[in-house]
């Protein structure tokens, strides 16, 4: 798909990988979408975009993706706008990495299932009768590591994220007859504001290595890549396909090792061991 001139929705674009993949489409000539909770944010990057002289044009939505009102309002606005939706790029999300049962059950559980997994699904069924009528689009939803590898203090976030992967593998063989591809990302650590919303708080120094550490920008390049190029699949570093494979045919060395290098270093307070 050549990408100057498409209409592309990204959600989330007020930081991090949204804003990236939202820079890199404007860089292409898109005409895109920038929609999330923080306006000032959103115009700042419209600013940029329009800024860049690639023919690129921006609208900017204030939306909560967790509200079907907004959601219906970003698509009825789009539509009205540009007249068709070619890309969307469902990007929204955030993790809150705690103990079940240190988690809120509706600030942090509830909030969570709201945007990671109801707000896909409901934009993308909003969007869905657009791209079938016009027989052509490209749906990228983001996933992560964790919507195939469950890790502890990750519950809740991966269990919105093995939703994505699931609705998103369903929604493939449901839509690719109508000329409409769905690509999902798993990518690993991303430099981004993430880490800030989600309250991690370790008594061991455990975190992702250095080198596996991506940035938004690369994250973002990516996504746009997809549209190019659709992937059933892009896990990203590619190393962490290692993890994912040792996970699926080897669970319970998998078991092993976390319980014994993370769960109990860092529950050793509570469990009373010394
Ligand atoms: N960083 C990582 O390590 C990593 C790894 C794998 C996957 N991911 C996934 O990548 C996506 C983007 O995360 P990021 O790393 O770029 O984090 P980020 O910088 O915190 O960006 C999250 C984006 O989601 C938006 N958002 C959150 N709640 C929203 C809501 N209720 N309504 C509308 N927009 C909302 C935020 O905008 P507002 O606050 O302005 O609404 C922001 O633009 C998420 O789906 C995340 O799960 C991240």
């Amino acid at each position: 798909m050549d990408i100057k001139g498409k209409v592309v929705i990204v959600t989330g674009a007020s930081s991090g990988i949204g804003e990236a993949a939202a820079r890199e489409f404007g860089r292409e000539g898109a005409t895109v979408v920038l929609a999330a909770r923080r306006v000032d944010k959103l115009q700042a990057l419209a600013q940029e975009v329009n800024a860049m002289n690639t023919g690129a044009q921006t609208l900017v939505m204030q939306a909560d993706l967790s509200k079907l009102e907004d959601i219906q309002s970003m698509i009825a606005q789009t539509l009205e706008r540009f007249g068709r939706i070619d890309v969307l790029v469902n990007n929204a999300g955030f993790g809150r990495l705690d103990w079940l049962e240190n988690l809120d059950p509706i600030k942090d559980i509830q909030a969570q299932m709201d945007v990671n997994i109801m707000g896909v699904i409901q934009t993308t069924r909003q969007v869905l009768p657009i791209m079938m009528k016009q027989r052509a689009g490209s749906i990228i939803n983001m996933c992560s590591m964790a919507g195939l590898v469950g890790t502890p203090t990750y519950s809740i976030y991966a269990a919105t994220k093995h939703a994505v992967h699931g609705f998103s593998e369903a929604l493939r063989r449901e839509v690719k007859p109508w000329g409409i591809d769905v690509s999902l990302i798993y990518p690993g650590g991303v430099v981004t504001e993430f880490t800030q919303h989600a309250g991690i708080k370790r008594k061991t120094n455990a975190k992702t290595p250095k080198f596996m550490l991506l940035t938004a920008e690369q994250v973002g390049a990516a996504v746009v890549r997809l549209v190019r190029h659709p992937r059933r699949m892009l896990v990203i570093p590619w190393l962490w396909n290692v993890t994912v494979l040792m996970n699926k045919l080897f669970p319970g060395l998998v078991d092993y090792t976390t319980i014994k290098r993370f769960t109990i270093p860092e529950r050793a307070e509570e469990l009373n061991i010394k």
